[in-house]
């Protein structure tokens, strides 16, 4: 099977396929043939930081191909999606079965890979602000993968105003479309009026606009790999807070709450209150050029590598 890896000094075509026999489930695991994988800005980021060998990987979905000991709930043939850090980038995938779940009839594996994962980011930041009913949230990347759920999550539980902050025109109309009230483009000077809940996907140094954002009693989640630093006398002069907010960590510590959520994300999709957008399929031997596509920040959605 062809799997894709990165490596250091591997000339200009730091991503290559290389070809390698399929791996073996373990026990709890399941071998996934993958027909779509999710490909996000923290893989993207582990590239163009990395120094050393990586493997790539995020969420697959496909059919299930074997099955290791002891794994119970699944069957071959099943149509299943689920995180695989390790290699997600190949024909097949392993993907251990607490991390697994069905793709319900009617759904197809791109469909699932947009929606479960960027799904659940989205929700689980907007749930760690401690949302009040007619807040006015503001969700800066707001075009991307998981933004653009986080504004739809935002209009479809009680946001009385969603500002959605982007990098530009043509990113400002796509996230109008997705639901947004209202748009900001950065970096800019003035975010409008304030706001209870501002959901950060950036970091760096949009944090400090992004806490002077805040009104008073205001809230930022910060879920970007990108991390940042916030300055604590911002906080302080808008009586405001700042939560970090990582969804394996949820996975790892509290996984009844993780596959919880999970199954809700797919309520929220067959009642038409989320609507995950495709940017692009790309085969997976082009998996650079995905990359490329979010690195120049073009993406309008999910980029999606289909093998
Ligand atoms: N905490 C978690 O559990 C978790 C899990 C997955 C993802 N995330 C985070 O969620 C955010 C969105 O992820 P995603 O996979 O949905 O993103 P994506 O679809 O790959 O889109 C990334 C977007 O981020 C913005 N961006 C800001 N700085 C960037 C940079 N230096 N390089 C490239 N893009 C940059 C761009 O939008 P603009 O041009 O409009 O700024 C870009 O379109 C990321 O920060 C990611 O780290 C967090």
């Amino acid at each position: 099977m062809r799997r894709v890896r990165y490596e250091v000094n591997g000339g200009p075509e730091v991503l290559f396929v290389e070809e390698v026999p399929a791996p073996e489930p373990g026990p709890g695991e399941l071998l996934v043939r993958n027909e779509a994988i999710g490909v996000t800005l923290p893989a993207v980021r582990k590239v163009r930081e990395g120094n050393a060998p990586t493997p790539l990987g995020g969420e697959v979905a496909g059919t299930v191909a074997a099955v290791g000991e002891g794994v119970s709930g699944f069957a071959l043939g099943d149509l299943v999606t689920g995180l695989c850090f390790s290699y997600g980038y190949a024909d097949m995938a392993v993907v251990h079965q607490a991390m697994a779940s069905h793709v319900p009839d009617g759904a197809d594996a791109v469909l699932a890979v947009a929606l479960v994962r960027s799904g659940l980011v989205a929700r689980g930041a907007f749930e760690a602000a401690a949302p009040r009913p007619g807040d006015a949230v503001l969700v800066t990347a707001a075009a991307s993968a998981v933004g653009s759920l986080a504004v739809q999550y935002a209009k479809a539980h009680g946001a009385s105003r969603v500002v959605a902050a982007v990098s530009s025109a043509e990113k400002a109309d796509f996230v109008r479309k997705s639901g947004a009230d209202e748009v900001v483009l950065y970096p800019d000077a003035s975010w409008g009026e304030p706001v209870d809940v501002v959901l950060d996907g950036v970091g760096g140094d949009l944090l400090g606009p992004a806490v002077r954002a805040l009104a008073p009693g205001g809230r930022l989640v910060a879920f970007s790999s990108g991390g940042g630093v916030i300055d604590a006398y911002e906080l302080l002069a808008r009586s405001a807070s700042a939560i970090g907010f990582q969804m394996a960590a949820i996975a790892r510590g509290k996984p009844e709450l993780y596959a919880r959520w999970r199954e809700e994300l797919w309520t929220l999709y067959r009642d038409g209150k989320l609507s995950p957008r495709i940017h692009a399929r790309i085969p997976l031997a082009q998996a650079a050029q995905a990359h490329e596509i979010i690195e120049s920040r073009s993406n309008l959605g999910k980029v999606v590598l289909v093998p």
